[in-house]
């Protein structure tokens, strides 16, 4: 059901690292969309391989980027907007890792280290993104930026430790830096705060299956999967969305908004919730 809303932009995707990544799915989306983009990701996740054939599928160019990196950031605005002949118009930051998580170092004994690292990956490297391309001027007025977040941002989710600090930061910068980059030069920014979806990076956040089923049960729609979180990202990408800057929006099925749902009830008077 494509139609075109993307015909002649330009863009920039992180964070694709396989076929199950979100990042993967707005690229093919973009593609069909009549986007043009390069992709990118740090150079340990290129050893995987994967995106080089969503590169060939998608008529796109890899460009290996650690995105914590200023001078690796200048380059690949530099090297895109070389490839694509001109200034960039979308951008997704598809990009989170939490070495706590990763090390199931228990929340109230964070190793502080790998918290600057979880923050700086996470959440300031969309800074870092936007400072560069401010510095370059490389984005075009009315261009989208896109990142994605998790409702752990606004309220406690056991065993998502610091990920939720750097959620909480990640949309913050998103209205920071949207309001400074709206002024200057009509960028608009905004956070998609996504359900559960099985990918690398969720499945590694300990009992993902409980969060996934519990999230499912909540939610009168049901969780939202990385398909429709791209046809969200490509809505926000496109000129249809244009004064909407500085929002966090919930591509949730509705969890956000609920307290208890009758399915849930019903799981806790049967037992076994989230078990299934
Ligand atoms: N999967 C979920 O349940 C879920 C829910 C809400 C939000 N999100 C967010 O969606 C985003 C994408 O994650 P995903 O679920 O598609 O998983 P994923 O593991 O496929 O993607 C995470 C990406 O971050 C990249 N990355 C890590 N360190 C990097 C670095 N230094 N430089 C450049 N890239 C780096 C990885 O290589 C990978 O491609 C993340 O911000 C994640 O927190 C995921």
């Amino acid at each position: 059901m494509a139609h075109n809303i993307l015909e002649s932009k330009r863009g920039i995707i992180f964070g694709a690292l396989d076929e199950n990544s979100i990042a993967w799915k707005v690229a093919e989306k973009a593609h069909e969309e009549g986007a043009r983009f390069v992709l990118t990701n740090s150079p340990i996740a290129l050893r995987k391989k994967d995106i080089f054939e969503l590169a060939k599928k998608t008529n796109s160019q890899v460009i290996g980027t650690d995105i914590t990196e200023i001078s690796e950031l200048e380059d690949l605005f530099d090297e895109s907007m070389q490839m694509l002949g001109g200034k960039i118009d979308f951008i997704l930051h598809s990009v989170g890792m939490s070495p706590n998580v990763r090390k199931n170092i228990p929340y109230v004994e964070l190793d502080y280290d790998y918290l600057q690292k979880t923050l700086d990956v996470s959440a300031i490297s969309l800074h870092k993104v936007l400072s560069v391309a401010k510095k370059l001027d490389a984005i075009n007025e009315w261009g989208s930026v896109v990142t994605l977040s998790y409702i752990a941002a606004q309220k406690t989710f056991s065993s998502y430790s610091d990920m939720a600090h750097a959620k909480a930061m990640l949309e913050s910068i998103v209205r920071q830096f949207g309001y400074h980059y709206g002024v200057s030069n009509k960028v608009r920014i905004n956070s998609i705060s996504q359900s559960p979806t099985r990918t690398t990076a969720g499945t590694g956040v300990s009992g993902f299956n409980a969060f996934f089923n519990y999230a499912d049960a909540m939610s009168p729609l049901g969780n939202a999967d990385s398909n429709s979180c791209a046809d969200l990202c490509i809505t926000m990408f496109s000129d249809y969305t244009r004064m909407i800057t500085m929002q966090n929006i919930y591509n949730d099925g509705g969890f956000s908004a609920m307290g208890i749902s009758n399915k849930l009830i019903e799981q806790y008077i049967n037992g076994g919730v989230g078990e299934n």
